[in-house]
């Protein structure tokens, strides 16, 4: 079971940055990446929606006999987290809950803000999170539904995406908040516009790093970290999408740097 995969599964490219994580922190373990590129966005679309979508995706990926499931999607882990976790009987973890420990944990005046897609906000996860941590903490969310493409664009740093940060952000700096979630897959790679914009006082929460932390704990606390690393010409890290996978493998290999990455495409569908 140790040498079983991990499955990951996002709306598109955006979990991504939790692969990246997952493959900095436990090296060894192996990873089947499904990517719902031909039905990305989540964020604006109904709990109803996202949770079938979500159902869908954990079946295909215990086709592989994969050994836990990662929520890599904000919306999914905000909408199907629940429902996913009733139907599967392997340890399931989302971004948003080790996310809203750590931002519970580092502010110091009790403002926390949260930007994410208009679904994850409208669900105010992290909020009930956060509340159930502290009562005391008061959650700012702003969705910040123009971020996805800029990112997905590759302008990471260009003026277009400094000028609209500017405008969603600027209330939350008016609110005084010391410590923002990046509640959205894409976000940690528009980390520097943010962070310069935010100022030096204001702590940025990552939770695809924090996730990968807590997924490493759970693998511990369940035996079933893998301690060998894989053979030679082993195919660790496997991905799969929806839709258009050529264009999903130059995304990857722009900000994956473990190897060139392949992608086949599936029809979800049918799960
Ligand atoms: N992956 C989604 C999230 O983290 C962002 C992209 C989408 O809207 O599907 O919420």
């Amino acid at each position: 079971m140790n040498s079983a995969p991990i499955g990951v599964f996002d709306s598109g490219v955006g979990g991504l940055t939790v692969a990246r994580e997952i493959m900095r922190q436990i090296p060894n373990e192996k990873i089947i990446y499904f990517g719902d590129t031909a039905r990305v966005p989540y964020g604006s679309k109904s709990k109803e929606t996202v949770t079938r979508f979500s159902k869908q995706i954990v079946r295909f990926l215990q086709t592989f006999e994969v050994k836990t499931i990662v929520v890599a999607c904000n919306t999914a882990s905000a909408f199907a987290l629940d429902a996913l976790e009733k139907e599967i009987d392997i340890p399931i973890i989302g971004v948003v809950k080790p996310g809203a420990k750590v931002a519970t944990d580092v502010t110091r005046n009790g403002k926390i803000g949260v930007i994410a897609t208009e679904a994850t906000i409208g669900s105010r996860i992290y909020s009930k999170y956060i509340k159930e941590l502290n009562k005391d903490v008061t959650i700012y969310g702003k969705a910040c539904p123009l971020f996805c493409p800029l990112v997905e664009e590759g302008l990471w740093q260009d003026p277009v995406t400094d000028e609209i940060a500017k405008r969603y952000l600027t209330e939350l700096i008016d609110i005084d908040i010391d410590t923002l979630i990046l509640g959205c897959t894409h976000y940690p790679l528009i980390r520097s516009t943010v962070g310069k914009i935010m100022g030096e006082g204001v702590t940025l929460v990552n939770p695809a790093y924090e996730t990968a932390k807590e997924l490493k704990e759970l693998l511990a606390d369940n035996g079933l970290l893998n301690e060998t690393p894989p053979a030679l010409g082993e195919n660790q890290y496997q991905f799969y999408v929806s839709d258009g996978a050529e264009k999903f493998k130059r995304f990857a290999n722009s900000i994956i740097k473990y190897g060139i990455l392949s992608a086949k495409t599936i029809n979800i569908e049918e799960y």
